[in-house]
């Protein structure tokens, strides 16, 4: 199981909308994911509920309201019961939601508009990776405009930072608003729109961090149980 958790101390930068674009295309990919909406607004579950009202069989993603306190009790049931990724949507200015998400990911997605607002927040919400263990981070840029070059000065800023940028980013697209008002994605309101390509785009590329992730994970583990040699000879 992956757990990724989307967190930013900026209010409105596209938390929420990046957990429904990656939870439903991960479900389209084949996973079974989960999405446990820590933010007591509960937009997440509110999509949800939509998502279900309009079509009782949607059962993946599946979204549930959860207390960070609770929150390794529930990746505990996840992983029990066949969940494959796990997305933590988090509150804006809640350090301590945001610390518990980060510290039980692998990957922490830090999803920002190229705008000072959110760009000024980023120091804070890096504080709290670190102070969750330094997790692998990366930001994914929301809400770009068509014309302009205040994504490539906002790239710059972040990697000057220590956050790396992923490639692909969401644009400024009316489909990512309009698509949960029918308990959907941008994916599946308009799958052959720009939105929906980069929500696939960023998927992909955030699921192989997560696979590779994993896998080095298994590699040291094998190295902390086996000794360097033995883990050398299996891995051969
Ligand atoms: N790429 C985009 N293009 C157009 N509108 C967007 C885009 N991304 C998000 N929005 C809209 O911006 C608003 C805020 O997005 P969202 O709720 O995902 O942010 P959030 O970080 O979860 O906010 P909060 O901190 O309140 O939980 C929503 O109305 C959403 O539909
Ligand atoms: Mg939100």
């Amino acid at each position: 199981m992956y757990t990724i958790a989307l967190l930013i101390q900026k209010g409105g930068s596209g938390k929420t909308t990046l957990a429904i674009s990656l939870a439903t295309t991960a479900a389209a990919d084949g996973l079974t994911a989960l999405i446990v909406d820590l933010d007591p607004q509960t937009s997440a579950c509110n999509w949800h509920d939509r998502r279900v009202a309009a079509n009782p069989g949607a059962q993946n993603p599946l979204c549930l309201s959860a207390q960070p306190s609770r929150l390794a009790a529930v990746l505990r049931e996840a992983g029990e019961g066949g969940i494959d990724l796990v997305i933590i949507d988090t509150p804006a200015k809640s350090s301590d939601a945001a610390l518990a998400a980060a510290k039980v990911a692998d990957l922490v997605l830090v999803p920002c508009k190229p705008q000072t607002f959110d760009l000024e927040t980023v120091k804070s919400t890096r504080e709290i990776i670190a102070l969750a263990g330094g997790k692998p981070a990366l930001a994914i840029l929301n809400d770009v405009g068509a014309v302009g070059n205040r994504h490539e000065q906002a790239k710059a800023f972040l990697q000057n930072e220590g956050l790396p940028v992923c490639p692909y980013s969401f644009g400024h697209r009316v489909c990512f608003g309009d698509a949960v008002f029918f308990g959907k994605s941008a994916t599946e309101h308009d799958p052959r729109g720009k939105g929906a390509e980069e929500c696939r785009n960023v998927y992909k590329y955030t699921i192989r961090i997560v696979r590779k992730l994993e896998q080095e994970r298994k590699r040291n583990n094998g190295i902390a149980k086996n000794g360097p040699r033995q883990a050398r000879v299996k891995a051969g």
